[in-house]
């Protein structure tokens, strides 16, 4: 897809990877309406330029409201970005069960209502995508974070049943997986990061060449040992 001149929905586009993609479509010529949380986030976006909508995505009447508010506007692209990292580590101490809700719905079940709103919209474009971005940890767990892997792990099987329901359509359906990006979700890990930039480029490389997946950096590896053998992979990254 060219997408130069694309209607582009970027949630949590105000920071980390999302801030990235937002500048990298900006620059190739899309139209690009950000949300985001974070009162100085959404004022550093919209003093760079960009339409930014307010949106709370942890619960259903925060998507709710951002489609309501996007009513009468023709998406082509709906990337479904936002996402967070909750602790739900019962060695370190008893996990918040409502931090861990607002994570779920945040992660999974937004993109799922976002996509059930728009689709009507995308349905009517000449070319659309739906970009959802998991996680190599949808590909195997990291025992600290159980809660954010199993939101992953749902959001890419839904992508991958999307994807069968939606083939020889207009809609391109794209699973974007990131590896650990240097972003404010990994402050603190001293873990071997890429940068945010790189990490959306090859997003948009995966948007712009219609691929079905972008496994990024290490998740590229992962894949490898996942599909020798899933003990393998499951024993790397239960380590974390
Ligand atoms: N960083 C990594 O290592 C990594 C690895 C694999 C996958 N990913 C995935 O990549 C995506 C982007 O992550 P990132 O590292 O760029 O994170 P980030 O720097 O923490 O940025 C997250 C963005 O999502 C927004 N957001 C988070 N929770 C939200 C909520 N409940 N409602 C509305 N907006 C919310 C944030 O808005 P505010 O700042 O306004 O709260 C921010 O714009 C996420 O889906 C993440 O799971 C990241």
């Amino acid at each position: 897809m060219d997408v130069s001149g694309k209607t582009v929905l970027l949630t949590g586009g105000t920071n980390g990877i999302g801030r990235e993609l937002a500048f990298q479509l900006k620059a190739k010529g899309a139209e690009v309406i950000v949300t985001g949380r974070n009162p100085d986030r959404v004022a550093a976006m919209r003093e760079a330029g960009f339409e930014v909508l307010e949106a709370n995505l942890s619960d259903a009447s925060g998507v709710d409201a951002l489609v309501t508010a996007l009513t009468g506007r023709s998406i082509d692209v709906l990337i479904n970005n936002a996402g967070q990292l909750v602790d739900h580590d019962f060695r370190a101490g008893s996990p918040d069960p409502d931090a861990a809700d607002a994570a779920i719905y945040a992660n999974l079940n937004a993109p799922i209502r976002l996509i059930v709103a728009l689709m009507a919209t995308l349905r009517a474009r000449p070319e659309a995508a739906i970009v959802n971005v998991t996680s190599g940890l949808a590909i195997a767990p990291a025992a600290r974070t159980p809660v954010y892997c199993a939101t992953k792990t749902g959001l890419r099987f839904y992508t991958l049943a999307l994807r069968a329901q939606l083939e020889g359509t207009n809609i391109h359906v794209i699973e974007a997986l990131p590896p650990v990006v240097d972003t404010q979700m990994n402050e603190g890990n001293d873990m071997k990061k890429m940068s945010a930039e790189e990490c959306a480029r090859q997003i948009v490389v995966a948007i712009e060449k219609n691929k079905a997946e972008a496994n990024i950096g290490l998740t590229k590896a992962l894949r490898v040992v996942e599909g020798i053998s899933p003990s393998l992979a499951k024993g790397i990254t239960l380590k974390f």
